[in-house]
């Protein structure tokens, strides 16, 4: 089958001076992951692929560029899933390492755990050969100054958390048909020493399962957790709905109860895709066959031919 792959950067509120970045960094990270698909790559490694790119890019919030902590130190999560055989790996709160992601998969690969956290990701990250990395080396400017604004609880506050809240994943479905989801963040800016998100809980930030599809997620980790909402789309999926549809209804969902705001990138199995969000902005790509979709804003789509390079 024609493979495809979805990417998203974060939803959230995107300051107009970073809207560039966010958008020209989520393309040509799908341009990366779509020539491993167009390689005869697995899904798995075309979803880990776009975001160690994205984890590598410091206009993200994931990896280097990572959101800080009360404290002022990054922590960050991650997951990947495997719709092949439901495998899934994750870390939570995992410090110095600079792919999260890479570590996630790790997890899945070489041990019998779905999620490791904390120091123990540390030391199982260490027993993997990954290189330590210094914490502040992950910390940019542009982090510091979120957590300084935020530290002074003013009329910015809110406007500061939704300009930082870019998580970001993608998902895949391989030329054999298979799914794969990976999502990668640093969390909500100024969150306690400790808290975890949805990213690194199955189901919530991501799901992938073949017979119905994949979906990585991104907003307010929360009201994520609260609604499952990467299962929630692929049940509303198994229950008959288009990708649009069911991503539609799970955010409506999202902001009627818990009151959170967010955004997601749907695959079905038979490749049929979807980037939605509830939020004001979520930078986006989607790559298949020989077109690159992309948009920032409600409503937006434009292409642009995969053989043109950026
Ligand atoms: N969705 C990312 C987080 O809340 O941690």
């Amino acid at each position: 089958m024609l493979p495809v792959l979805v990417v998203h950067g974060g939803a959230g509120r995107i300051p107009k001076e970073r809207e560039g970045l966010s958008s020209e960094g989520v393309r040509s990270a799908t341009r990366a992951g779509y020539t491993v698909l167009r390689g005869g790559g697995s899904a798995m490694d075309a979803v880990v692929e776009v975001v160690t790119v994205l984890e590598n890019n410091p206009a993200f919030n994931a990896g280097c560029g990572s959101v800080l902590n009360a404290k002022g130190e990054v922590e960050m999560d991650a997951i990947v899933m495997d719709g092949r055989t439901l495998a899934s790996g994750a870390v939570s709160a995992v410090r110095n390492v600079a792919n999260p992601v890479q570590l996630a998969r790790l997890v899945m690969d070489k041990t019998s755990h779905l999620c490791l956290t904390a120091g123990g990701a540390g030391r199982f990250a260490r027993s993997m050969g990954v290189p330590e990395v210094p914490g502040e080396s992950l910390i940019t400017d542009y982090a510091r100054m979120c957590w300084k604004k935020n530290l002074v609880l003013d009329t910015n506050h809110v406007e500061f958390q939704m300009g930082k809240m870019g998580t970001v994943g993608a998902v895949a479905v391989d030329a054999e048909g298979n799914t794969a989801c990976a999502t990668s963040t640093g969390g909500m800016v100024n969150k306690m020493e400790g808290r975890v998100g949805d990213t690194a809980c199955i189901g919530c930030g991501g799901y992938a399962d073949n017979k119905v599809g994949a979906v990585s997620c991104t907003g307010h980790g929360e009201a994520i957790m609260k609604v499952t909402l990467a299962r929630l789309i692929l049940f509303h999926i198994e229950q008959g709905r288009s990708v649009e549809e069911a991503s539609d209804l799970a955010l409506a969902s999202m902001k009627e109860r818990p009151h959170g705001l967010g955004g997601v990138v749907t695959v079905d199995s038979q490749g049929r895709w979807a980037a939605r969000f509830s939020s004001q902005q979520m930078s986006w790509a989607a790559a298949q066959g020989n077109t690159l979709h992309y948009g920032l804003y409600a409503g937006e789509s434009f292409t642009q031919s995969l053989d043109k390079t950026v």
